[in-house]
C-alpha cells in the first residue's frame, strides 16, 4: 500500500486517478483548488484519507498548499495533475505578473516539487501536445492562443521535469499522456472513456515494472514514446530551469 498525493482531484482524470488508487488500497490525499473544490474532491473520492487545498495561480496560495502537503506527507508517490486546457480567448495575467496558463501548468508545479520532499515515485501528467510546444519563455505575443500556449507549458513542464529527472537519480521522475479523454477538458468527443485515462497515471505510481521505476520517460498506454527534441537538449532545459529559478526564488530539489 503506498500514500499519494493527487492535484486537481476534484473533477477528471485527477479524481478518476484517485478513485481508482483507492480502490487498490492506496492512501490518497486530494486537493481541490479552495475549500468548496476541496469539498468537492472529498465528495468525488470518498476513500481519500484527506484533502489539502491550494489555487495554482496564486504563488502565495501555492505556497500554503505545499505547507499543507508537507503536514500531510510524506508520500510514495505525487502525482501532478491538476491543469488548465486551452480553451482560453486571451492571455489572462495573474496577480503575480504571470500569464495564468503558464503559471498553473508550469510554474505551480515546479513550486510544490521545490517546496515539498522528493517522493520516490514524480508522475506529472504531460500531453503528447508537448509535440507542437515551443520553449518560449517570453512575454505573451500578439499570436497568442490557448491551444499553442496550452502545448507549450506541456512541452516548458516535460523540459524541467526531465530536468530534474536527470539530476535527482535516486527518485522515478516520469511524464505521463493520458491519451484523449472525456473530461471537462478533453470534451466529450474524445476517443477514451474517463476510466481508461487514468489506467497509465495509476500504473506509472504503483506497478514496479521497470519503466514506472525508471526516470525520465514520456509515458503513454504503458509504453515510453518519443518526445519533442527540446526535452532531449540539456542547454534548453537548463535555461527553461534557470527562469524558474528567477520567477520564483526555488531550486529543484537534488535529493
Ligand atoms: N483530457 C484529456 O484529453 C487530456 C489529454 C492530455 C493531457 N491531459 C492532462 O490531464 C490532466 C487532467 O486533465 P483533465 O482532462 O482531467 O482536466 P479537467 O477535468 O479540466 O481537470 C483539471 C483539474 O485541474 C484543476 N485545476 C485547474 N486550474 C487549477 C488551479 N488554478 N488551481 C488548482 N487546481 C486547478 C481543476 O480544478 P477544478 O475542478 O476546480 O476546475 C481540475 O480538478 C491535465 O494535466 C491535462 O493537461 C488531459
Amino acid at each position: 500500500m503506498a500514500r499519494i498525493l493527487v492535484t486537481g482531484s476534484a473533477q477528471g482524470i485527477g479524481a478518476q486517478t484517485a478513485r481508482d488508487l483507492t480502490a487498490l488500497g492506496h492512501q490518497v490525499v486530494v486537493h481541490g483548488r479552495d475549500s468548496t473544490r476541496a469539498d468537492a474532491a472529498l465528495a468525488e473520492v470518498p476513500d481519500a484519507e484527506a484533502v489539502v487545498a491550494g489555487d495554482l495561480s496564486s504563488l502565495a496560495s501555492v505556497r500554503e498548499l505545499a505547507a499543507a502537503a508537507r503536514h500531510a506527507g510524506p508520500f510514495d508517490a505525487v502525482i501532478h495533475n491538476a491543469a488548465l486546457g486551452p480553451e482560453q480567448d486571451a492571455p489572462v495575467i495573474t496577480e503575480d505578473g504571470l500569464e495564468r496558463l503558464f503559471q498553473v501548468n508550469v510554474v505551480a508545479p515546479y513550486v510544490l516539487t521545490c517546496l515539498m520532499p522528493l517522493s520516490p515515485r514524480m508522475v506529472y501528467i504531460g500531453s503528447d501536445a508537448h509535440r507542437y510546444g515551443r520553449a518560449d519563455l517570453g512575454a505573451p505575443g500578439p499570436d497568442w492562443t490557448g491551444h499553442q500556449a496550452y502545448a507549450d507549458s506541456k512541452l516548458l513542464l516535460q523540459m524541467w521535469v526531465f530536468e530534474l529527472a536527470a539530476s535527482a537519480t535516486h527518485a522515478a521522475i516520469n511524464v505521463v499522456h493520458p491519451g484523449w479523454v472525456q473530461t471537462a477538458m478533453g470534451g466529450p468527443n474524445a476517443t477514451l472513456p474517463l476510466r481508461e485515462g487514468t489506467d497509465t497515471p495509476v500504473w506509472m505510481a504503483t506497478s514496479d515494472d521497470d519503466l514506472a521505476l525508471g526516470s525520465g520517460a514520456f509515458v503513454h498506454r504503458r509504453a515510453q514514446e518519443d518526445v519533442n527534441p527540446a526535452t532531449l537538449d540539456h542547454d534548453q532545459r537548463a535555461a527553461v530551469v534557470a527562469h524558474l529559478e528567477e520567477i520564483t526564488g526555488l531550486v529543484l530539489p537534488t535529493s
